[in-house]
């Protein structure tokens, strides 16, 4: 390779990281200013949080029945602790007994309830805790959902008995 012919190369290789690092710069600073922009946006978000926070009541009255209150004020944590027995029959029960589902009873229907109602409160809590296999269908051990405490699940069983019509 001549000298003139390496200088040749050289010089475009050069010229070519002159171009390409002026190219970096542009895109770091666009990249860089929308950042900029976006901290700024998440720092107004903060602040009217903190806003929000500070002029909020600081009681809130409840009205309703003792089980509704609870639900709203428990609602993010409804699975594990709450003893709601409308929120435990929404998320482990409802799937089947809402509308009757493989022979569920179905919620608040009086011809489908009275009868096991008659049989004492008794062994329907315990039928819905150990589950078991009647007539109509099978009914699993809490509704299949094993993570639910016996209490849950007798105020999931006391919810249901109390709207039948
Ligand atoms: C997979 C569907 C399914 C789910 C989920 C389910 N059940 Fe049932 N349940 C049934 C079926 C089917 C029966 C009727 C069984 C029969 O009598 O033949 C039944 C019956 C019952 C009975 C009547 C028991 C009796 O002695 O007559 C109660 C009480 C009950 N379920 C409560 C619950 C509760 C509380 C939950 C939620 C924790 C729940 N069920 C979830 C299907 C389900």
């Amino acid at each position: 390779m001549s000298d003139s012919r390496f200088g040749k190369i050289f010089g475009g290789m050069l010229a070519a990281m002159v171009v390409l690092t002026i190219v970096l710069i542009i895109i770091a600073n666009v990249v860089g200013s929308t950042l900029k922009d976006e901290m700024a946006s998440l720092k107004d978000q903060a602040k009217a949080k903190e806003l929000i926070a500070r002029i909020e009541p600081i009681g809130k009255v409840a009205f309703g029945k003792p089980a509704e209150v609870a639900q709203t004020q428990a609602a993010p944590a409804a699975k594990a602790e709450t003893v709601s027995g409308e929120a435990t029959y929404n998320a482990a029960c409802a799937a089947c007994h809402a509308q009757g589902v493989a022979g569920a009873p179905k919620f608040a229907d009086g011809g489908a309830w009275n009868e096991r109602v008659a049989r004492g409160k008794d062994t329907l809590y315990a039928n819905a805790v150990n589950g078991y296999q009647g007539k109509a269908g099978y009914m699993p051990p809490k509704g299949g959902n094993a993570s639910l405490s016996d209490d849950q699940v007798k105020a999931a069983v006391d919810y249901m008995v109390d709207n039948i019509k």
